[in-house]
């Protein structure tokens, strides 16, 4: 049986107290509330709660070893919920922290005892994050705990960066969902390791291995264009599973401009051959190529990273809109935080990545 959802819109800029208020409690006594963070809309509960955290993953059908990350909206609250190890872990903690929080950085560390098991699944450590978002923050101070939350999708569909992607995916599986307005970053926060030598990347996202290193003296990035499955002991549970995927088969290539444009515009024409449908996903200055195409959807201007963020995942959504079959897209070099974007993307098309000169090999 479906449940009632309520839906309840919160100004983004001067959040109305009684809301929050009334938001903040329905976590604390066990309920789920999707919320929007300055990355992603979260899916939160009570992270004290084992029974509350249960939901998350009943309502997202996630699966039961894939670990939550836990906000927080002070250093108190963090100290409840994590106990970094003394020496170098601690002092990395509040160093990176005093740079990148409130923001889109989750850091690994020791978790406390009051964090549950099923938070961690098992795991001796916890992600930690302190968004920015003006809601999540005062949400995460009314509830007056520390906050669980994963993106606020369907198991194994794009992150929902406006309003309506939860509800399309959410509604009548959770308690409430916060109306706050798009995602101002767009793509899921960099989740870095420290509970190992070097900091280590696990994700990327808007705080770059470059800014971390500036901060920590050395920073080490997870090679994300192994796939998951090919990885032995993947080092962040979350790797392992196909992600953001929509339901046509998206096919990434890689090349120059022109050898993308070329091979993109052939593939729509045999596509429309095979009687296909088809969208693409291009930056405004290629989008007028692509008339083949049943959709088009822009990313933005070529060299602006952050519009990439902010588009990709509405852009996937909406291709599921169109009925596409068949999805195109050109990579992006892999800089600042189109190293986050190209991540994603090469998770939507399952590690598809094809070099566009490359004509025997099709997309499948
Ligand atoms: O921006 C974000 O991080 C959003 C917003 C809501 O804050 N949250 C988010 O959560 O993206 P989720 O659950 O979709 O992704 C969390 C990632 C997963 O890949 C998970 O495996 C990893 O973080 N993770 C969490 N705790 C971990 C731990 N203790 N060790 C290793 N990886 C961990
Ligand atoms: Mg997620």
């Amino acid at each position: 049986m479906p449940m009632k959802t309520e839906i309840v819109r919160i100004d983004p800029v001067n959040p109305e107290r009684e809301k929050i208020d009334y938001c903040g409690a329905v976590i604390r006594y066990g309920g789920l509330v999707a919320f929007p963070t300055e990355t992603v809309y979260g899916l939160g509960a009570n992270a004290f709660d084992a029974g509350g955290v249960r939901k998350i993953f009943e309502a997202k059908g996630r699966p039961a070893d894939n670990p939550l990350i836990v906000h927080v909206s002070d250093y108190a609250m963090a100290e409840l919920a994590c106990r970094p190890d003394d020496g170098e872990q601690h002092r990395l903690f509040y160093s990176l922290g005093a740079e990148f929080w409130p923001g889109p950085l989750t850091m690994i560390v020791k978790k406390s005892a009051l964090i549950p098991d099923n938070v961690t699944c098992g795991l001796p450590t916890c992600g930690i994050r302190m968004p920015s978002n003006v809601i999540a923050r005062r949400l995460i101070e009314a509830a007056g705990v520390p906050v669980a939350a994963p993106s606020a999708n369907a198991s194994g569909k794009p992150s929902p960066t406006r309003f309506s992607h939860v509800f399309d995916d959410m509604n009548g599986k959770i308690d409430v969902i916060i109306d706050g307005g798009p995602c101002a970053v767009g793509v899921e926060s960099t989740v870095l390791n420290l509970d190992c030598p070097v900091p280590t990347v696990l994700r990327p996202g808007a705080v770059t291995r470059g800014d971390i290193a500036r901060v920590a003296g050395d920073c080490l990035e997870f090679d994300w264009k192994v796939p998951g499955d090919r990885v032995e002991r993947p080092q962040s549970p979350g790797m392992k599973y196909r992600h953001y995927a929509p339901k046509g088969t998206l096919t990434v290539f890689s090349g120059t401009a022109d050898e993308i444009r070329e091979r993109i515009t052939a593939e729509l024409k045999s596509a429309k051959a095979a009687g296909k449908r088809t969208a693409v996903l291009a930056t405004d200055a290629e989008i007028c190529y692509y008339n083949d195409a049943d959709a088009v959807f822009t990313l933005g201007a070529e060299n602006d990273g952050r519009a990439h963020a902010g588009a990709l995942f509405d852009a996937l959504r909406r291709c599921d809109g169109t009925g596409a079959e068949l999805i195109f897209a050109g990579e992006f070099p892999a800089e600042d935080i189109d190293d986050a974007v190209m991540n994603r993307m090469f998770r939507a098309a399952g590690g598809r990545i094809v070099p566009a000169r490359d004509r025997g090999d099709g997309p499948a």
